[in-house]
Parts: structure tokens; sequence; C-alpha cells
């Protein structure tokens, strides 16, 4: 088990190129699974999920070739459908191979996915929708998987009864190749699944977004390979943009996704922080002093889950009472007991809600019983060092900020979960000049 050992109070100043998107390029690496013939997959992350798929998808046929950023994935004779438990239980969206097994084999026996433990992560809207186009899907408690068959898919018109990222992608998947046309309507409107259209329509598919939160797919016959490359990761730019602000520093994106990012962009101006846009580059500073502001979490185009614990760190050096409500996941805070070693002052409140099982995006049912959806930042307070573990992916991004924002030497455990969705973190940030070097335990 690594750890990063960091001595904070440097401000992080220099340019940096985001990776490629890790939320687009799981799915991306899935839907190779609907063709025969080769797909080129460029600018993909180097991480720890995406050679994990690629473990995943070789045990389903596929010849996967790593060459730096690109990836290419051919068939290779073997014909299995069914993902292993361990590979599955690790992996958040194994369970979208779903689609494209049940689109072309008929047949898919899948764990439980995994991902990381920011709550039950249950994929029953997924499940809901292939039965509508025709899936019969049962989940065997004994052996832990889900066991699926389908003579064929058939397009339908479903209704999601709530927001789901994976869940619109894996229909999409499924739906692509399926006999007629699939609406699916209250669809997810996260920027990831626009790649992921444009990827599979340039594979042949016949994919639009027909109107708000809807998306018809025409079912087509095959799918051809080809190549495509995978836009960049927004999630990492606000993790750089909010690294210049605790620093004070000031750091440059190269490859911006800006356009992507306005809900981050207008609540770091109104805290504060600077974000200049030019062409390609945004570049992000703190501005001078801080202040404190609230945010509550909602699907794209609102202020995404994946940002809010960063966002913490920013407002324990923001002056005044800043609340940030978690509307997405039902547990999602697992970072504030470690903020609160370094001297953060965070209290967990209840936000009166009309309606909560409208509101949030979970179910209802699934809610935690003595969790508090909602945090509360006193600030500014002077982070000091402290040993920290990260128990989930961008919680862990979360810690590193402090930890380079506090005096003193810190000790973050658990750094493979940031290896998961981080690409070289620790050699990046050491280029714009954290002092931090990464250490095996054993
Ligand atoms: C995707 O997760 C992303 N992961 C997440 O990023 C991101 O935070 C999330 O979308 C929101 O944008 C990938 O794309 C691999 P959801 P996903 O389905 O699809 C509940 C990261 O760090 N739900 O939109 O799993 C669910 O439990 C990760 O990169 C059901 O109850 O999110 C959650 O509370 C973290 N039943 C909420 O809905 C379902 O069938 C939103 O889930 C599906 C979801």
């Amino acid at each position: 088990m690594d750890i990063f050992v960091i001595r904070g109070g440097t401000p992080l100043v220099g340019s940096i190129a985001l990776a490629g998107a890790k939320n687009v390029a799981l799915k991306a690496l899935v839907a190779s699974l609907l063709t025969d013939e080769p797909l080129i997959l460029s600018g993909v992350p180097l991480i720890r999920d995406v050679a994990l798929m690629g473990e995943l998808l070789a045990g389903l046929g596929r010849k996967v070739i790593f060459n730096e950023h690109t990836v290419r994935i051919e068939k290779d004779g073997k014909d299995s459908f069914q993902v292993p438990l361990e590979l599955g239980a690790r992996l958040r969206t194994s369970s979208m191979v779903l689609g494209p097994l049940l689109a072309r084999r008929g047949e898919a026996i899948i764990p439980n996915p995994g991902g990381c433990r920011i709550g039950a992560r249950p994929i029953d809207r997924h499940i809901e929708g292939l039965v509508k186009m025709g899936a019969d899907i049962s989940y065997h408690s004994e052996d832990g998987y889900f066991h699926a068959r389908a003579k064929k898919l058939t397009g339908v018109t479903y209704e999601f009864p709530k927001n789901t990222h994976t869940g619109t992608e894996t229909l999409i998947l499924a739906a692509v190749l399926a006999e007629g046309t699939t609406v699916l309507r209250n669809a997810a409107q996260e920027i990831e699944i626009d790649d992921l259209i444009a990827l599979l329509n340039s594979m042949g598919a016949q994919i639009t977004r027909s109107d708000t939160r809807e998306i018809t797919i025409k079912g087509v016959p095959s799918l051809h390979g080809g190549a495509y490359s995978i836009m960049p990761d927004r999630n990492e730019e606000v993790t750089f943009a909010i690294a210049a602000a605790v620093t004070g520093g000031r750091i440059t994106i190269t490859n911006s996704q800006h356009e992507h990012l306005e809900a981050f962009l207008d609540a770091f101006r109104k805290a504060g922080g600077t974000a200049e846009v030019e062409g390609a580059t945004t570049t992000y500073a703190s501005g001078g002093a801080l202040t404190a502001v609230d945010v509550t979490t909602a699907p794209h185009p609102g202020f995404m889950t994946d940002w809010q614990a960063p966002w913490a760190v920013l407002m324990t050096q923001a002056k005044g009472s800043a609340t940030i409500h978690e509307a997405v996941f039902e547990s999602r805070f697992s970072y504030v007991p470690e903020l609160k070693k370094m001297g953060a002052d965070i209290s967990f409140f209840d936000p009166p809600v009309e309606n909560p099982e409208v509101f949030y995006n979970y179910n209802w049912s699934d809610r935690v019983p003595g969790f508090h959806p909602a945090i509360r930042i006193a600030g500014p307070t002077h982070l000091h060092n402290a040993v920290v573990n990260i128990t989930d992916l961008r919680a862990g991004a979360t810690l590193v900020l402090a930890a380079l924002a506090a005096q003193g030497e810190s000790y973050v455990h658990g750094i493979e979960h940031l290896d998961r969705g981080y690409e070289a973190f620790e050699t990046r940030l050491s280029q714009l000049g954290a002092q931090l070097k990464r250490i095996n335990e054993e």
C-alpha cells in the first residue's frame, strides 16, 4: 500500500494538460464489444480502472493492446459472456457490458458492480430498461451474479425514474443493435455521454439527443470498427483549479474543458477565484481572499457530485460559513473526518427538503440511517499536517489538496484509490512545484 508524504505550503504554479476522461474511456472500451472489427481509442488515461477494464475485455474474448495513451481492441477468438466476480467487484462500469453482450450474444453473467464506496450504487434503473427491451435478468444472491438472457433486444420507449449517468449509457449500448427504435426519456445529460454517442455514431450507430433529456437510438444490424479520440477529463480540471486556489498558486490548463464546467466556474468566481479563459486554455488562481459559497450537487448541467469533495477544501480557506448539500449519492462525505484531523471546522446537518424522495437522486430506500446529506464549513481555518486515509477517488484528491495547502508534513494513506482515476498524479503535481513523494508502506 503506497502513501504520499506531502510537505504543504508551496504555491502550485505552471501549465498542465488534462488526461483523457476516465468516465468516457471506460465506456468506450465497453463499446468495443459491439463490433468484431478493431477499435482504436486515443487519449486514453493510463489509470488502474482502464487497465482493469482491459483485463475484463480480455476475459470476454478481446485482445487489448496498449501503446501509451492509445489502445487497440480486437476480437481474440475466445468468446465468453461471464465477468469474474473479483474483477467486476472492483469496477463500477463492469455491469455496462450487459448491454453489448445481450445485444450480440443474448447472454451475460455479471457480478454486482463495485466502484467507489460512496453508496449502494445499485443498477436497478439499468436492469429495468433492459428488461423492457426484452431481457430476462435475475440476481442470484447465492453466487453474487446477475444472470441475463435475451433472444433479441427490441427498441422501446423507456423513461428513467431518476437520473442515471451509466444507466443511460448502458441502455444506449444495448439499443444500438436492437430491433427498431429506442427512445430514452429523463436521460442523463452528462457531457461524457455525448462523447460516447459520438464514438458509437462513428462506428455506424444512429443516435441523437432528440429533445431535452431525450435520446433516440435507431437500431442498426451491425457496427464497424474505427478510431476515436477521448475527450479530456473535466473532473481533473476542477481538481487542479482548486489546487491553484488553495495553495495560492496559478495553474494553466492547456486543454481546458471550461465550456463543460459552467456550474463550477460560476461558483469558483463567486467565491473569489479567478479563471481566465484564453482560447483552449484556462488559468486558475485564488484571486486573493476567498468567500464562502454554498453548493448543492445535481446531475449535469448542475454542480457535479464529483466536485463537492475538492470544493470542501476550497471552502476551508474561504471567509464565512459555506454549505455543501450532496443530493446525488447517499454517502459521499468520507473525507470530512480526515479534513477535521487537519483542522477544518466542519459540521453535518439536515437541510429542510420538500419531498426528499424526489429531490435526492438516489433511491430513498438506499439512504444510510444516521447519514446527513449536508455539511457546513466555517472558514478560513489554517490546515495543519496530519496522517489521513483515502477511501474513494475524489475524496482522495481532496485530501492531497488539503495536505498541499496545510502547513507541515502530511501522510496520505490509500493512494491506490487515486491510481484508479488520476494518471501520474504525483508526477504532475511535482511538476507544478508540489513537495510530494510516494513511498511504499510495506
Ligand atoms: C457516474 O456514476 C460516474 N461514474 C460518477 O463518477 C459520477 O459521480 C456519477 O455518474 C454522476 O455523474 C462513471 O461514469 C464510471 P448515477 P453512476 O447512475 O453512473 C443511484 C467518479 O469518481 N442509482 O448517475 O454510478 C446511484 O446510487 C465517479 O468518477 C440508483 O439508485 O451514477 C446514485 O446515488 C464517482 N439506481 C445516483 O443514482 C441505478 O440504477 C446517481 O447515480 C442507478 C443509479
